[in-house]
C-alpha cells in the first residue's frame, strides 16, 4: 500500500444477494462499505466509486489515467463511431468536429427544427392508452433526423431505426457483460445474436446510406452535423468514407436513443405521482406561453420545467454507472486502485445519497433553482457524466426534453395506466416495462 492510502473495503459474500433486487440495489448496498469498494465482476476485480469526490477524481481530475477500456473495445468490434466509443486521437478529432454543433450557442439554431417536429408529432398522438416510452423513442429519432441530417423520416424508417438502435443496445449489453466478467469476446462467433446484429446494421445502412449519397450528390454544404462530417478533411487531405460517416451518425443515434426517452418517461411518471408539482408546472407553462407557440427565449423562463427534468435525472440517471479502466495505480478518496482495474463511477449512489442531498429520495425540483443549484457538491450530480467524455449533447438533450415535455403538457392531461414501474435490467436505466399513460385532451389547451 502506498503512503497516504488505506485499504479498499471489499464487498462481502452476502452482499451478492442484493443483486436479486437489481444492480442498482447491489451498488447501493456495497457503497455502504466505503467511497471506493472492491468487488468481483465475474473473474474481474472492479472498484465501485460512489462518492462525489471519487467521481470527480476519476472522471475529471485524473481522467488521463482512466480509459474507456475493454468494454468499448468490444463495442468497436461490432460498430465504430469515434465520438461514442472512441479514444485518443480519433475521438479528439471527431469531438472537436462535432463540438460547434452541440455547444450552447448553437442551440438557438436547432430550436425551430426541433420544436416543429415535436409539436407536429405530439399533437397527432391518439387519445387513450399509449405506451409513452416507445413513442418517445420514436420522437427522439425524428428529432435527431431533423436536426442532424435535415431530413424527415418516414414512419417505416423511424421504426426501422428504432428497432435497430434497440437491438444494438441489447446486443451491446449482453456481449459486454461477458467482457466485463473477464470472459473472452463472443463478437465474432457464429451466434444468432451476431447474425441478427449484422441484419440490423444492414437495415441502418439501407436508411442512412441513401441520405449520405443524396447529400454528396447535391454537393451543397449545409450547416448541420451531417454537412460537417461530409466536409471534414484530415491532414493528409482524406475525407471520411461513407462507412465512417454512417458510424458517427449511428453512434449519435445510439447515444440519444434510450437516454432522452427514458428521462422523459421518468419525468412523466414522477409528475403523475406528484400532482401538486404537475399543477405548478402546468401553471408555469400557461403563464409563460399562454396559447402561443413555444419560442427559444421561453426556455429560460420555464424554470420549473427545467427543474423537473433535472430532478428526474437525479433520481433516475439513464447512465447510472460509467465504465472505465485504470492505466496506472491511483489513489482515490485515500484508497489505492491498482493499474488495470475496472473502475465504475456511480451516479446512482451519489445522486441518492444523504451526504449530498436533504431527503434524497423525495422528488423536489426546487433543488435546481439557481440559488440551490450553486450549493450542490461538485461530483454529486453527474447525469451527463463528468470530464472530457462528458455527454457532448447536454444542451441538445436538455432543450429537446424541455420542448417535448412542454408540448405534452399543453396537449394532454396524463394518468398512469401502469402504477407499478420497475427498472429494466439493461445498459440504460429505463422504466420497465415502460411507462404507459392514459391521455385526455388538456382542458387549458392551446389556440
Ligand atoms: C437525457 C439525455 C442524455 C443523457 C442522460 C446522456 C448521458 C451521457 C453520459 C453520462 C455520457 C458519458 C459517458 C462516459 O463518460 O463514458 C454521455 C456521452 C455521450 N453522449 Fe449522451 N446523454 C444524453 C443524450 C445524448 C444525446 C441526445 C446525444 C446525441 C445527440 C448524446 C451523445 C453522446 C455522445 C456522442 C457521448 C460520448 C462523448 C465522448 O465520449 O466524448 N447523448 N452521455
Amino acid at each position: 500500500m502506498s503512503a497516504g492510502s488505506s485499504a479498499v473495503s471489499s464487498a462481502r459474500l452476502h452482499d451478492a444477494l442484493w443483486l436479486l433486487r437489481g444492480p442498482q440495489a447491489f451498488a447501493e448496498r456495497i457503497a455502504r462499505h466505503g467511497d471506493v469498494v472492491r468487488f468481483s465482476l465475474g473473474l474481474t476485480p472492479a472498484y465501485l466509486v460512489s462518492s462525489a469526490e471519487g467521481i470527480h477524481r476519476v472522471s475529471q481530475e485524473n481522467f488521463k489515467n482512466y480509459v474507456k477500456g475493454r468494454l468499448y473495445d468490444e463495442l468497436r468490434r461490432a460498430y465504430g463511431g469515434e465520438l461514442i466509443v472512441g479514444e485518443g486521437a480519433g475521438w479528439r478529432r471527431m469531438r472537436k468536429l462535432a463540438q460547434p454543433f452541440f455547444n450552447a450557442k448553437a442551440m438557438s439554431g436547432h430550436f425551430e427544427a426541433m420544436r416543429a417536429i415535436v409539436a407536429q408529432d405530439v399533437a397527432a398522438w391518439p387519445l387513450g392508452r399509449i405506451q409513452l416510452t416507445t413513442r418517445l423513442q420514436e420522437l427522439g429519432l425524428l428529432v435527431m433526423a431533423a436536426t442532424i441530417f435535415g431530413e424527415d423520416l418516414s414512419e417505416e424508417d423511424t421504426k426501422g431505426l428504432r428497432d435497430a438502435c434497440a437491438y444494438r443496445l441489447e446486443w451491446a449489453y449482453e456481449s459486454t457483460r461477458w467482457i466485463t466478467m473477464g470472459l473472452p469476446s463472443t463478437a465474432t462467433w457464429l451466434l444468432p445474436s451476431n447474425e441478427r446484429l449484422r441484419r440490423e446494421i444492414a437495415r441502418v445502412d439501407a436508411i442512412v446510406h441513401p441520405i449520405i449519397k443524396k447529400r454528396r450528390e447535391q454537393g451543397i454544404s449545409r450547416p448541420d452535423l451531417l454537412g460537417a462530417l461530409l466536409a471534414t478533411v484530415d491532414e493528409e487531405g482524406r475525407s471520411l468514407s461513407d462507412l465512417e460517416v454512417r458510424d458517427e451518425v449511428f453512434g449519435l443515434l445510439l447515444g440519444a436513443h434510450e437516454t432522452t426517452a427514458s428521462s422523459l418517461s421518468w419525468c412523466i411518471y414522477l409528475l403523475c405521482k406528484h400532482p401538486e408539482i404537475e399543477r405548478a408546472l402546468r401553471a408555469e407553462v400557461r403563464r409563460v406561453l399562454g396559447t402561443r407557440r413555444l419560442a427559444f427565449e421561453d426556455l429560460a423562463q420555464l424554470t420549473v420545467l427545467r427543474g423537473v427534468i433535472e430532478e428526474a435525472m437525479r433520481l433516475y440517471p439513464p447512465a447510472w454507472l460509467v465504465f472505465r479502466e485504470s492505466l496506472e495505480d491511483d489513489v482515490v478518496c485515500g484508497h489505492r486502485i491498482p493499474a488495470g482495474s475496472v473502475v465504475l463511477p456511480c451516479a446512482w449512489v451519489a445522486q441518492r445519497s444523504e451526504r449530498y442531498w436533504a431527503n434524497p429520495l423525495a422528488f423536489d425540483p426546487s433543488r435546481f433553482t439557481p440559488e440551490r443549484r450553486s450549493q450542490i457538491t461538485r461530483g454529486a450530480y453527474s447525469p451527463f457524466g463528468v470530464g472530457p467524455h462528458q455527454c457532448i449533447a447536454i444542451h441538445f438533450g436538455l432543450m429537446e426534453m424541455q420542448i417535448i415535455l412542454a408540448e405534452i403538457l399543453r396537449n394532454f392531461e396524463l394518468r398512469l395506466s401502469n402504477e407499478r414501474v420497475g427498472i429494466a435490467i439493461k445498459g440504460t436505466l429505463s422504466p420497465s416495462p415502460g411507462v404507459t399513460v392514459n391521455l385526455t385532451r388538456a382542458s387549458s389547451g392551446r389556440a
